[in-house]
């Protein structure tokens, strides 16, 4: 389990260790872009701005998953307790 921080609100959310952070948002009746929810299409993509993401898509490369710059929220986690997002 994580938390995420949506920085344009303030708002942290809990993320279980069975939800995806897309999810999380839906249910709480946030807006985000999605699609295909397994990680290959990049419609979810979300900036990073704090938190080290544990990426689990298809569509970023290697050097962009180093760099941890974006995140694909519908299928990748967090390595450490807290990601703060650009949403
Ligand atoms: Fe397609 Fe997340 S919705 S990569």
């Amino acid at each position: 389990p994580f938390e995420v921080e949506l920085s344009r609100t303030g708002v942290t959310v809990p993320v279980g260790a069975d939800e995806t952070v897309l999810g999380v948002l839906r249910a709480r009746g946030i807006t985000v872009p999605f699609s295909c929810e397994n990680g290959y299409c990049g419609t979810c993509e979300a900036v990073v701005l704090d938190g080290e993401p544990d990426h689990r898509d298809t569509y970023l490369t290697d050097d962009e998953k180093a760099e941890g710059f974006t995140t694909m929220i519908c299928v990748s986690r967090c390595v450490g307790p807290r990601l703060v997002l650009d949403l």
